[in-house]
């Protein structure tokens, strides 16, 4: 399916940055190599709800061995600016004592999100913490913490698709689209 190069979501116009090609080809590498690691494992990935649904979906099928799935929810955004701000709005529910988990984000933009959830996790005694994040904006962190697994690095610009959303639309975009 050929897929367009430009998009608009409310009242703004979007191009393509990563084709669907591109960005399952990336999926299936991070896939394998967390499968290097964890193959033994049995870990629980442990998707950031919304942004990571699709993304935790096609990585959890790559890395294609024994594993738990789980979601928490958090929220720190409104529109193209993070808020600062960071709502649990459905906490974890799985035991992750003694567990090799893999905390798997759409993206990391400031770092705030994934640093606050970090030191809840600790908390709970895990056998390890892991983050695998679909997109990084490097120019952006502003919250220092170890970041995995990388799919791409992108410049500070707001994204869209395969699970991120301006205000709540475009994550079902098949690709990446940049803001224009
Ligand atoms: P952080 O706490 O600043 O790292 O923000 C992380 C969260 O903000 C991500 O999980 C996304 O939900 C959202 N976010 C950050 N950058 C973008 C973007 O470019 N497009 C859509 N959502 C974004
Ligand atoms: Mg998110």
């Amino acid at each position: 399916m050929t897929e367009p190069q430009i998009v608009n979501a409310h009242d703004l116009s979007f191009e393509l940055m990563f084709s669907e090609e591109k960005v399952l080809a990336r999926v299936e590498e991070m896939g394998r190599t967390l499968h290097e690691k964890y193959h033994d494992k049995n870990p629980i990935f442990l998707g950031v709800l919304n942004g990571a649904f699709i993304f935790t979906a096609d990585l959890t099928r790559a890395f294609g061995e024994q594993c738990e799935v789980s979601f928490i929810k958090l929220s720190s955004y409104s529109g193209l600016e993070s808020t600062g701000e960071v709502a649990t709005l459905i906490g974890l529910t799985s035991d992750v004592e003694n567990r090799h988990v893999i905390v798997v984000e759409d993206i990391i933009d400031t770092g705030k999100t994934m640093h606050e959830f970090l030191s809840t996790l600790r908390k709970m005694n895990p056998a390890s913490v892991a983050f695998a994040t679909f997109l990084l904006k490097p120019d952006a962190i502003k919250y220092e913490f170890p970041i995995d697994y990388i799919g791409f690095e992108i410049p500070n610009k707001f994204v869209i698709g395969y699970g991120l959303d301006y205000n709540e639309l475009a994550r079902n975009l098949r690709g990446i689209y940049q803001l224009k």
